[in-house]
């Protein structure tokens, strides 16, 4: 049996070294050292040796056995690398493949460049509910249930004891934010607003708006006139112009509509085209507030910011907005 030791030894190795994948060298693995093994054999025979061979026959097997698990783990080691390799060499001189850089949808620029306007003069931005109640969105801004003006807001309600409803402007955060902090005020609110208007080139039944309020001691239309043409010639150009005539709202008095002209409204076929109400904030919403009418004043407005990136980019339908066709959007 001694005789059998190295023979089978070097036979065992020279296969597992042989072995080209793991498969040819999981079969020598088990031909030599599995369980039925013909190196496990001599294993197994150890115990019939005459008992003065066996210190010699045991040191001699177990080297051998500890060369052959040595090798059986490098090849194994060797042949797995080998395996996960790829089959095909890469190529490093291709060039690469660029992921898709999304970017901002045009309203979020066009409203990221508003509030960049603001900022530099000393405005910072305000946050609301979209979800609101009715005394924010109509009755604080004295406009009661049977005011005609809230024919022209008809907006979603939810159906609940407390009636809430789908804000129909962002005036009912001006309401929020005073009710919130004393004055000075001087904020600035872009947000989305919902209307039950059916959809078409102009209207669509959510669209967003931008609120502005400033409230101090002795606060004039003249800056309001000032921030507005500011605001608006850094964002549609120098050659803007803009014209103030009377109008209608509840929550201000006197109240305000500006029109627009620039080279942008020329191209889009008009000379003026109606872009925001303003005026100086009614003592009635003061009183809601519990500011002092006769020693606060204040101006307020709001704009629709689809109709500046309508007039900014020659838009010509507000749908276009809201669609998400990549051919749209690419283009800003
Ligand atoms: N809330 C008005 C609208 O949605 C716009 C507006 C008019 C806002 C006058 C104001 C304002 O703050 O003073 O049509």
């Amino acid at each position: 049996m001694l005789e059998h030791i190295d023979p089978t030894a070097q036979e065992a190795l020279s296969a597992l070294e042989n072995a080209s994948d793991l498969q040819t060298l999981d079969q020598a693995r088990v031909r030599y050292l599995g369980v039925n093994g013909q190196f496990t054999a001599l294993l197994k025979q150890m115990g019939s040796l005459p008992k003065e061979d066996r210190p010699k026959a045991g040191v001699q097997i177990n080297q051998a056995k500890k060369k052959l698990e040595a090798l059986l783990a490098r090849r194994k080691e060797e042949l797995e690398m080998a395996a996960a390799m790829p089959s095909q060499a890469t190529d490093f001189s291709l060039p690469g493949r660029r992921p898709v850089l999304g970017k901002c949808h045009p309203l979020t620029q066009v409203t990221e460049d508003i509030v960049k306007s603001f900022r530099k003069i000393g405005f910072v931005v305000a946050d609301g509910p979209e979800i609101e109640d009715e005394y924010h969105c109509f009755d604080a801004l004295n406009t009661p249930a049977d005011h005609p003006a809230r024919d022209s807001q008809d907006t979603f309600y939810i159906q609940s004891p407390e009636r809430p409803l789908l804000r129909t402007h962002t005036s009912s955060v001006q309401i929020r934010v005073m009710e919130n902090q004393p004055p000075p005020i001087r904020v600035i609110v872009p947000g989305r607003v919902y209307r039950r208007d059916t959809a078409d080139a102009t209207h669509n039944p959510t669209f967003h708006q931008i609120e502005g309020l400033y409230v101090d001691r002795g606060v004039t239309l003249g800056d309001l006139k000032g921030t507005v043409e500011f605001v608006f010639q850094e964002l549609l150009g120098k050659d803007v112009k803009l014209r103030f005539r009377p109008h209608y709202f509840s929550y201000t008095e006197p109240s305000l509509e500006i029109d627009f002209s620039s080279s942008l409204t020329r191209k889009m076929g008009k000379e003026w085209l109606e872009i925001a109400g303003c005026g100086m904030v009614h003592p009635k919403v003061f009183d809601a507030v519990g500011y002092d009418p006769d020693q606060w004043s204040g101006w307020a407005f709001g704009f629709g910011i689809e109709r500046i990136a309508m007039i900014r980019y020659g838009i010509g339908d507000i749908r276009l907005f809201y669609e998400n066709d990549l051919r749209f959007l690419k283009q800003f």
